[in-house]
This record gives structure tokens, C-alpha cells and sequence, in this order.
């Protein structure tokens, strides 16, 4: 991963495009970085069982690995499969999601186990274009389970994968946009080792975010995570914590607690009562659903 090395990758791509000979030598580089430098431990790298690879992905999605690493097999043992998640009750499910943030996704990973239970007599879609009619699971997600349970020569990009690809082949971009990529990521696809062909991309993308200037900054994809003190994701993850370690409150008292005006936390109870958080009590509590 020598600086020289790097522009010779970026140089041959721009003066004869993908050959054969440069994915060939561009393979070896990251599945020997992956051989000495990977991070060949993780748990949900060493079953395939479809269930645990969807519950990882939608960890993985938004939170970082050594969080999912701890909050992970947790979630695992006390929801083993699709048919425990799906008739599991809301407040069990929340508090088991708890320190992971964005709420949301541990309710759509319990409708999509409905789903999969009721749908597809328990089994998971291998296809992803299926996957990706399931709640909470977009189009990178769907393929990233189509390769991880199936070893499925899908193609994706998620944040890391952008990384390494700008950083090897568009150096010297300065706005790459994820539709150059997708024809190198798929070219550069390890026949019959999506899986770990993947993981390596996985974990140079995350080194690389820390011996570069991140090379995702030149994407056009790139969205930086917004601040979270103050924000209305701060306030949501302070009354569902609420809620869950106590009884039914009304707005104003959840208010005080949460330490934001009325109207606002108002307007989020409303919020989070549509997307099934909480329902509120004849008395006007709320309380989770
Ligand atoms: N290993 C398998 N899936 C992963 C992901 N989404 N992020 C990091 N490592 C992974």
C-alpha cells in the first residue's frame, strides 16, 4: 500500500482502463492485505445462517462494528431466529437495541421476520431484488446479504467499498460519482469468494480511513453524519429510553425529562406514535406500543 504503489494503480486504469492483468494484480493486493490485516474474528463472519447475517447487516448499517461486536450476540441469544423476533414484544425488542441507535431498524427487522415467517414459510429470499421489498433493507443492504449468507457475485458499494475504489482508481478525481465505480466493482468481483472477496474490501476501507485523507469526501455519495447533541434523533433515543425503564407519561413530563420544549417533544412523541413507538393512552400518556 506504498504511495507509488497507489498512483501506479490509478495510472494503468487511466491509460488502458480495467485489463485483465491490473483487476488480477488489484485482487491480489486486497486479499493479501485481508490474509495479514483483516479482522477475521467477527461473529458474523463465521456462521452463514441467513437470519444472522440479515440481523448484522441492518446492525451494521448505521452503527460502528466494535459497538455491533458487543450488542450482537446478545441480540442473538435472546432472538435466535425470524420466528422469535417476530413474536417478540415491542418493548423486549427495543430494549435489546438499546446503545444502538436508529430506532426505526430494530422495527423493521421485526416486520420483515413477520414476513419472512408468514411469506416465505420462514426461509429467506435468496434473490436480491426480494430482499429488497423487505422493510429496512435498501439496495446495498439487499446485496450485501445475497453475498454474505449466499455468496451471491452481487454487486454493491457501500461506504467502505466507495473508499477503496476512489482511493486505488480516482486519486486524482476530484468528484467521482458511484456510477464510475459499479463497472470496476463489478469487474474486479473474486469468482466463487464474494464472501470474502467483500470482507477484505470491507477492511481496507476501514484501514484506509485512517492512514488517508478519506477518499470519500471526493464522492458524490458522500454524506457526512449529522451532529448529534441537541438534535431531534438525541431527543427520540431520550423518550424511548423513558418509556422503556418507566410507566406512561404525558407529554409535559417527558418534556421536562427529556430537557426540550413542550412543542417539540410533542411534535416527536406524534412522530414516533406513527412509526409505531408508542401509542398514546385515552388519558393522552404515552406508552410503548
Ligand atoms: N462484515 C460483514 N458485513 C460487514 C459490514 N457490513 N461491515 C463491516 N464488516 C462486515
Amino acid at each position: 500500500m506504498s504511495p507509488r504503489l497507489v498512483s501506479e494503480f490509478r495510472s494503468r486504469f487511466a491509460a488502458s482502463g480495467m485489463t485483465e492483468d491490473l483487476i488480477r494484480d488489484f485482487q491480489n493486493e486486497v486479499m493479501e492485505f485481508y490474509e495479514t490485516k483483516g479482522r477475521h474474528d467477527m461473529e458474523w463472519r463465521l456462521r452463514f445462517d441467513p437470519y444472522r447475517i440479515v440481523v448484522s447487516e441492518v446492525m451494521l448499517q448505521q452503527t460502528q462494528v466494535p459497538r455491533v461486536a458487543v450488542m450482537y450476540p446478545v441480540f442473538i441469544e435472546k432472538f435466535p431466529d425470524f420466528a422469535s423476533l417476530a413474536a417478540a414484544p415491542q418493548a423486549e425488542l427495543l430494549a435489546a437495541w438499546q446503545g444502538m441507535g436508529y430506532n426505526r431498524r430494530a422495527l423493521n427487522l421485526q416486520k420483515l421476520a413477520v414476513r419472512v415467517q408468514e411469506e416465505f414459510g420462514g426461509i429467506l429470499p435468496e434473490d436480491p431484488k426480494t430482499l429488497a421489498t423487505l422493510p429496512g433493507i435498501g439496495p446495498a443492504t439487499s446485496c450485501s446479504i445475497a453475498a454474505f449468507a449466499f455468496n451471491r457475485p452481487v454487486v454493491f458499494i457501500e461506504t467502505n467499498i466507495r473508499r477503496v475504489f476512489i482511493h486505488y482508481f480516482f486519486s486524482d478525481t476530484a468528484v467521482v460519482d458511484d456510477r464510475d465505480l459499479f463497472p470496476l466493482v463489478e469487474a474486479c468481483l473474486l469468482p466463487g469468494r464474494t464472501r470474502e472477496w467483500y470482507w477484505a474490501l470491507m477492511d481496507l476501507g476501514t484501514a484506509l480511513k485512517t492512514s488517508v485523507p478519506n477518499p470519500n469526501r471526493r464522492s458524490r455519495q458522500y454524506v457526512k453524519q449529522s451532529t448529534f447533541d441537541g438534535s431531534d434523533r438525541q431527543i427520540r433515543g431520550a423518550l424511548l429510553r423513558l418509556l422503556l425503564n418507566g410507566d406512561a407519561e404525558d407529554a409535559e413530563t417527558l418534556a421536562k425529562a427529556a430537557g426540550a420544549s413542550h412543542d417539540r417533544v410533542s411534535r416527536i412523541l406524534e412522530e414516533m406514535c406513527r412509526e409505531g413507538f408508542f401509542v398514546q393512552e385515552e388519558g393522552g400518556a404515552y406508552r410503548i406500543r
